[in-house]
């Protein structure tokens, strides 16, 4: 047996109601006035006019209705649905205005303006860092003196006091053009400027000498073959290690600031005596040893950092660089420019100077 005939009857269908193609029609309109841009406003398009669309499905039942009620049911039906297309259009017309208005300003192009297609590079810190050495003794009355970087064997060791049997002198550390037979070696330190200066000129002497040194070290994070020196000497009458230690302690202060002193430890070196190697207060930790509550990692606990090597100017090298020993004494110091920079500048490793990224000097070579 089969149920009762339930099948589809056209005049009932709901959305032909009028109320319901008024409220489908209703809640087009209010979708549309609600669609904040265009594609909002194409999702209402699609959801009030597509083919699933309460109007457009009604549409489609028109034909279905007996002749007498196709009529009223199309006026209606039409009107709802002209209303609906009228209404969209409009809004489209606004949206699509108010999107070119936001398009104009937020993607204004100033063609005035200056371009950076080429960057600027920026002085290397090294150039930089050596400068602003020269300018802190330029500015007590000294002058930069420089030499060459392939150096005579006799500058660079005997002038200095390092005879023939020092180890500095052994193929350990230093690069030989060509040993034995032309006496010229890349100059081990910026000592042979002294030299020089003292044989081409008559004191009072105050000079200073930055510039590129070279030894047979592993290229890592603390040694590199090549390296940089700024070496003083001062030569005049009554000169001692006093004016030395006043010397040192206002480089340091002008270089990292006050409070930021210098000591002396007993050292050796053939060219000076007596000699002594140069400490630095510790600039992180101020010379307590410990930074934040732990052991200070920029001179391990000491409270101290090692600078560089100094004294007063051994007697043998004033008589080998024909300066009177009788009349004139004097000092000389010299201290790493690179490693001076690694502690200014809180740079960890020292391939970082050598390696030529632009990042790096644009982040630390500009200095005013
Ligand atoms: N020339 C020494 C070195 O390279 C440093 C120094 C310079 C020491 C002048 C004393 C005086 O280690």
């Amino acid at each position: 047996m089969s149920g009762p005939n339930t099948d589809y009857d056209p005049v009932e269908v709901t959305p032909l109601k009028a109320e319901e193609v008024e409220a489908a029609r209703d809640a087009a309109l209010a979708a549309i006035t609600a669609a904040a841009d265009l594609a909002e406003l194409k999702q209402v398009r699609i959801d009030h006019t597509g083919d699933r669309s309460p109007l457009a499905l009604a549409n489609r039942e028109i034909g279905a209705l007996p002749p007498q009620a196709r009529k009223e049911a199309g006026q209606r039906i039409g009107q709802a649905r002209g209303a609906v297309a009228k209404e969209l259009g409009e809004r489209q017309t606004v949206l699509e205005a108010e999107h070119e208005e936001r398009m104009l300003v937020e993607e204004t192009v100033d063609v005035t303006l200056p371009t950076d297609r080429v960057p600027a590079g920026a002085r290397h810190p090294l150039t930089t860092g050596a400068e602003l050495i020269a300018d802190i003794f330029v500015a007590m009355g000294w002058e930069v003196a420089e030499g060459p970087v392939i150096e005579a064997e006799w500058l660079n060791f005997d002038a200095l006091n390092l005879g023939p049997d020092h180890p500095a002198r052994t193929m350990q550390d230093t690069f030989w053009t060509d040993p034995g037979t032309d006496h010229l070696v890349l100059r081990t330190h910026t000592s042979p400027v002294q030299a020089r200066t003292m044989l081409s000129r008559t004191p009072p002497i105050y000079v200073v000498c930055p510039g590129r040194v070279f030894r047979t070290d592993e290229y890592d994070a603390t040694h590199s073959p090549v390296f940089h020196q700024v070496e003083g000497l001062a030569i005049d009458e009554g000169i001692t290690m006093a004016h030395l230690k006043g010397t040192l302690d206002h480089f340091a202060t002008q270089m990292f600031g006050d409070g930021i002193t210098t000591r002396f430890r007993p050292s050796y070196f053939p060219f000076t005596e007596p000699s002594a190697e140069v400490d630095l207060v510790c600039f992180v930790c101020r010379g307590v040893g410990e930074h934040d509550g732990a052991p200070c990692r920029t001179c391990r606990g000491e409270g101290w950092i090692e600078w560089g090597g100094c004294g007063v100017v051994n007697p043998r090298v004033l008589a080998a660089c024909g300066v009177d020993a009788e009349r004139y004494t004097g000092f000389a110091f010299g201290m790493g420019i690179d490693r001076t920079l690694m502690f200014r500048h809180g740079i960890e490793d020292l391939r970082e100077l050598f390696e030529g990224d632009v990042r790096f000097t644009t982040a630390f070579g500009t200095e005013l």
